[in-house]
């Protein structure tokens, strides 16, 4: 097979490579914005890297993602499938035009791209956090201006749509992990948006107390719900089922990469409490904020994007996958406490030694 992949030199994207570099023998064009990057990827990587990856020079944000004409000419009718994974993975809604740009914008050059090439397949990463503000996630498509927390979410909504409008053309998928941690086996995670972001938050505002060495027993509060979940789940499974969907996608299914038994909230901080050796955090519910002190406000504004995550709990439905998976050796995610300590650990065992 002959797969073409945005997003390479990213969390997800670097780990799907090094899977099908391992696990297949396809040739694997990369499109990527930055060369440097990617040839230091590439170098790192084990194997057959060199004959295997051709490096495109790349940029979604382009019409055909900057590809040249005459690029595109030696492409046409080679590419089987499509992985479109590149994307701006930022909640803020100051960033809102950016991430229609990329992610919006950016899936509708790489759906024009592949339909010139004669692409077979596209397969788009979503994100399971499309499900807005419902509490159930379905495997379906939601409603174009279903209710949402911010312009990452709605930017993927409506690429999903897009992606879905495609079908009379090549056979698209859609796949939606929820929040992506570190690998199950190595804790290994190179990231940092979503819980990466937060934990580098909770870290920053523990440097800060500690200089000031303000009283050990003061206790912190964030806001959020001690019992709804966070739904984690690890890059290597998530990058494991993109690799079987090569041979094993159905064309117009959509399938959620999620947890099955999430962890709450109270167990997830006291990790991160534990990894963080920083005890004077808990969790606040229903509170009013000008009732916290002037830390907490602080602490609570460097987080407040993911307050929508932590106050409330989704459970999703992840049928297809499961069916996606069965008679593989790709396991339904079953990640114990144990496991996650050791993934929350690992990031705060590389920051430390960053910082040394
Ligand atoms: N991380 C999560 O928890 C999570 C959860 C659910 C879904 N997802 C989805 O999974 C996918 C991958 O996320 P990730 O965490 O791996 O993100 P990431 O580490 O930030 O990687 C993003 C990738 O997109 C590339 N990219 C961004 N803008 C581009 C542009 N204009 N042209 C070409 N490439 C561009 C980046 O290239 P550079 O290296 O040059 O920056 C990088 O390779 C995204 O679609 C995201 O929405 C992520």
């Amino acid at each position: 097979m002959t797969i073409l992949l945005t997003g390479s030199t990213g969390f997800l994207g670097g780990k799907l490579l090094n899977n099908l570099l391992e696990t297949t023998d396809h040739t694997l064009f990369v499109l990527v914005r930055d060369m440097e990057k990617a040839e230091k990827l590439v170098a790192n990587l084990a194997g057959q890297a060199d004959s295997r990856i051709k490096l495109l020079h790349g940029d979604i944000t382009q019409p055909f993602c900057g590809l040249s004409e005459e690029t595109i000419q030696q492409l046409t009718g080679k590419v089987d499938l499509f992985y479109h994974i590149a994307a701006l993975v930022k909640f803020d809604e100051e960033l809102r035009e950016e991430l229609f740009t990329v992610n919006y914008g950016g899936t509708e050059h790489a759906l024009e791209l592949a339909v010139t090439l004669h692409v077979k397949q596209f397969l788009y990463v979503s994100t399971a956090y499309t499900v807005g503000k419902r509490s159930h996630g379905v495997e379906e498509l939601y409603p174009i201006n279903s209710e949402i927390h911010n312009p990452y979410e709605e930017s993927k909504v409506k690429s999903e749509h897009l992606v879905l409008s495609y079908a009379d053309q090549m056979a698209v998928s859609i796949f939606r992990p929820s929040i992506i941690v570190g690998d199950s086996e190595t804790g290994e995670a190179d990231s940092e948006f979503t819980l990466y972001g937060f934990m580098r938050a909770l870290d920053v505002f523990k440097r800060r107390v500690i200089r000031k060495a303000s009283n050990a027993d003061t206790i912190y509060h964030v806001i959020g719900s001690k019992n709804a979940t966070s739904n984690l789940v690890p890059v290597n499974y998530v990058a494991d089922i993109l690799a079987l969907a090569a041979k094993k996608a159905e064309a117009g299914v959509i399938y959620n990469i999620t947890n099955p038994s999430p962890a709450t909230n109270y167990d997830l901080l006291t990790m991160i409490k534990n990894a963080l050796n920083f005890n004077q955090l808990a969790i606040i519910e229903d509170v009013d904020v000008q009732t916290l002190t002037t830390e907490e406000q602080q602490l609570n504004g460097m987080i407040s994007v993911f307050n929508a995550y932590l106050s409330r709990s989704f459970n999703f439905d992840d049928s297809n996958t499961q069916r996606l998976i069965e008679g593989t050796a790709v396991q339904h995610l079953d990640m114990n406490d144990k496991t996650m300590q050791m993934i929350i650990d690992a990031y705060f065992n590389v920051r430390v030694d960053d910082v040394n």
